[in-house]
């Protein structure tokens, strides 16, 4: 059986800034609150005449080859997990294998919210296993802001996301990178965070734009603190479980690369497993929760500060809509 492992990590954020003080004199919130709460300071929304997921995510990509050393024509693959593509369809894999210049690779999107990057690690990780694809790009990438109620309605949502893009490129390996990756799910839980519209579920005459009077249902809708609960209960399972695939214990782990949803969660995870605070990487603090983008951005800041080193043990782990949860151990070679 061949093995995976990532050989090159690149990531994006839009210019510009909105720091908590601005989004105070849009809605009825404050700075304490937003830190309080969440941790957050400051996040990045793109320009829409500039940006968008498919070319934030070039952005990446080609940072993530050039760490690798390598050229746009060895990607054999896309895996582009994010839950605001450019377009309702065709996902925004296509869009950046054309953005990229490459003639006919597959790509495929993976729609799994906050665990999107961990799925679609987790599928480029079997691709290569079963020697199907020999160098796969594996995105995480969203534009959060041009979707946010940026009004006193819609504040527990729009102030914890922001936009950004990470890439990370896997390639076959005779060294065991990727050690094992868990997902899971529980649709029981599908609307305490998700975004209705546009959805098929409606019928003929509410699917039409002009019909729906009521536009929220375009809007996030999330039950903060029923997420909240059960993530901090998920995020610790899914680290137990990785850890004991592998025999191996907390004490094993290098470093921690938790989603940044909230930087409490983050810290009740630190705590629940004692671990020190060199051996969690948060970056909440700067960009907010980019949904999928939020791991591998995190990954290649973390790499690009010397915090990832040759041998050490890397975990990530996601909460977020579905509910999904996921989890990956890495040993970085
Ligand atoms: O990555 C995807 C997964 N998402 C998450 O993991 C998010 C998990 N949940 C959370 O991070 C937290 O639940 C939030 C940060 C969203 C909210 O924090 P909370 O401590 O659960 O607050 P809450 O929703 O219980 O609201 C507490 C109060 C409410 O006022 P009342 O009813 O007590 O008077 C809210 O209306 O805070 C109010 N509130 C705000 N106040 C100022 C809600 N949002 C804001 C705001 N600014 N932005």
């Amino acid at each position: 059986m061949l093995n995976s492992k990532i050989v090159g990590l690149g990531h994006y954020v839009p210019e510009r800034v909105v720091t908590n003080e601005e989004l105070s004199g849009m809605m009825d919130t404050n700075n304490e609150w937003i830190i309080e709460r969440t941790g957050i300071e400051q996040r990045r929304f793109i320009d829409p005449a500039k940006d968008t997921v498919a070319n934030m995510a070039a952005k990446a990509t080609h940072m993530a080859l050039e760490r690798a050393n390598l050229e746009v024509s060895d990607i054999d693959f896309i895996v582009f997990a994010t839950i605001t593509p450019d377009y309702f369809f065709p996902g925004s894999g296509v869009l950046l294998q054309r953005e990229l210049g490459l003639e006919s690779i597959g790509a495929l999107d993976i729609r799994n919210a906050c665990s999107g990057f961990i799925y679609a690690l987790s599928t480029a990780d079997a691709f290569i296993k079963t020697g199907m694809y020999k160098t796969i790009l594996v995105i995480g990438a969203e534009i959060q802001s041009t979707a946010l109620d940026l009004t006193t309605r819609g504040r527990n949502t729009a102030v914890i996301f922001g936009d950004g893009a990470g890439a990370a490129i896997l390639q076959a390996s005779d060294h065991k990178g990727v050690l094992s990756t868990h997902l899971h799910s529980d649709g029981r839980f599908a609307e305490e965070l998700y975004v209705k519209d546009p959805g098929s579920s409606r019928p003929h005459a509410e699917r039409q734009p002009e019909q729906i009077l009521d536009t929220s249902s375009f809007k996030v809708h999330m039950n903060g603190s029923m997420v909240f609960k059960h993530a901090v209960v998920r995020f610790s399972e899914v680290i137990m479980e990785a850890l004991e695939k592998n025999n191996l214990t907390k004490d094993d782990i290098d470093l921690l690369i938790p989603h940044q949803a909230n930087l409490r969660i983050s810290q009740f995870i630190q705590k629940k497993f004692e671990l020190a605070d060199d051996k969690v990487y948060n970056n909440i603090m700067r960009y907010g929760n980019t949904t999928a983008g939020s791991i591998p951005i995190a990954m290649s800041e973390a790499f690009g500060e010397g915090k990832i080193k040759p041998n050490d043990l890397i975990c990530l782990a996601a909460f977020g809509s579905g509910f999904t949860w996921a989890s990956a151990l890495i040993r970085w070679s």
